[in-house]
């Protein structure tokens, strides 16, 4: 049975993920959440968050994302709760990304990087798994304390006091 992850790209990744798609069909069934054609006005956010929304809900378990240097793609996926998103330039990266940290979606810049080595870092990342062992779950609760503490605290969050600008 195929992989099925999600993939997502603004017009600074467009390209690279066409081609992505087109070489890896064969092993990879891509849920491709666009852009569906180059548009050099559309906003990379619009795509790592359907991306990442598409992991944080369960349809998939991994994606990747790609905008010109993969750096807005990462940032705009990690706000994602349940998502810990990447930015990845190499192979080592890619796997151990997964390994320790249960990396979820790899992110990755068209402007850095061309499609052999992003070939690569894809198949990297996809046949890792997550090692499971007691030292990568510890760290990775500490994150998803820190997740859920941001989460509580907003909710609970008074308004801030009135500051007296007379105030030395
Ligand atoms: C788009 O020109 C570019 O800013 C975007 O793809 C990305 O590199 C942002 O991090």
């Amino acid at each position: 049975m195929k992989l099925r992850i999600a993939i997502a790209a603004d017009h600074g990744g467009f390209d690279l993920k066409q081609e992505l798609v087109r070489r890896l069909a064969d092993a990879v069934d891509f849920l491709d959440l666009g852009a569906d054609s180059y548009d050099s006005s559309d906003d990379y956010p619009d795509f790592a968050i359907a991306a990442a929304r598409a992991v944080s809900s369960g349809d998939v378990q991994r994606t990747v994302v790609i905008c010109g240097s993969g750096v807005g793609a990462s940032i705009a996926c990690n706000k994602v709760p349940g998502v810990r998103a990447g930015l990845c330039h190499d192979t080592y990266s890619a796997h151990q990304g997964v390994e320790h940290d249960d990396m979820n979606a790899l992110c990755m810049g068209a402007r850095v990087i061309g499609i052999e080595l992003a070939t690569e870092i894809v198949a990297a990342f996809l046949m890792a798994r997550f090692s499971g062992e007691e030292r990568h779950l510890r760290r990775i609760d500490k994150i998803m304390a820190i997740e859920q503490g941001w989460a509580t605290k907003e909710e609970n969050e008074e308004e801030p006091a009135d500051i007296d600008d007379n105030a030395d």
